[in-house]
Order: C-alpha cells, then sequence, then structure tokens
C-alpha cells in the first residue's frame, strides 16, 4: 500500500506573476511531517504536470488510479489533501475524496510526466 501526492508547482501553477494562488508548499512539508504520512503517502513537488488551465494542480496517485485535482485555490483544498493523505493510511487504501475536493476532480487521458522540483522524504 502506498500513494503519491504529486503537487504542481510549475510554469502556472503558484505563479503570482500569472494571478495565479500561492501553492502552500512549507504547509504541506510541515503537514507531511507532523502527521507521519511521508512512509506511506510519497509528497512530490513537481515541475509542469501539463494541464496548466487548470491550475493549481495537485495528482494524487494510488494504485487504484490517478485523481487529478485543478483549481485549488485556497488552504482548505490543501488541508483537504493531507485529510485524504491520512484518511488512506488509516483506512488502508480506502480514502474517500473530500468534499471540499470532489469539484475540483477532472479526466485527463494524457499519459502525466513527472518532473521532480522536489520529492519530500
Ligand atoms: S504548471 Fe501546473 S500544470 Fe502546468
Amino acid at each position: 500500500m502506498s500513494a503519491r501526492v504529486v503537487v504542481c508547482s510549475g510554469c502556472c501553477c503558484g505563479n503570482l506573476d500569472k494571478g495565479h494562488n500561492k501553492v502552500p508548499i512549507d504547509f504541506l512539508k510541515a503537514a507531511w511531517e507532523e502527521n507521519g504520512l511521508e512512509e506511506s503517502v510519497k509528497l512530490t513537488i513537481s515541475g509542469c504536470l501539463g494541464p496548466c488551465s487548470m491550475h493549481n494542480v495537485s495528482l494524487l496517485k494510488t494504485d487504484e488510479g490517478l485523481t487529478w485535482l485543478g483549481e485549488l485555490s485556497h488552504e482548505e483544498h490543501y488541508d483537504a489533501i493531507v485529510s485524504w493523505a491520512r484518511d488512506f493510511i488509516q483506512f488502508d487504501n480506502k480514502a474517500k475524496l473530500p468534499d471540499s475536493l470532489v469539484p475540483h476532480q477532472f479526466v485527463r487521458f494524457e499519459e502525466v510526466v513527472i518532473t521532480e522540483h522536489e520529492s519530500y522524504m
């Protein structure tokens, strides 16, 4: 059982100069550490994942598949990602997507290429 949360911090996502909201990378790293998530759920801060028009983008990757999330604009969205990661561990890979993230889910058919800026733990 393992999962990966990929948070885009590429050319558009989190780019304040383009009018997009900040990606709270420090908050995420601290939350991962505080909650001891790193052993089962890897956190990756990545370069552009492709669907820039959906800024800010994150990807939940599990054995079951990929869950794309876009238009993440509030810290509550990133809080919900932390909750999902906690639930993934607690409920043995049966984590339900938090309600606040459901409207942010989108489908993408192209293959994803993850260019790591930073892999945390
Ligand atoms: S910069 Fe995030 S998807 Fe392109």
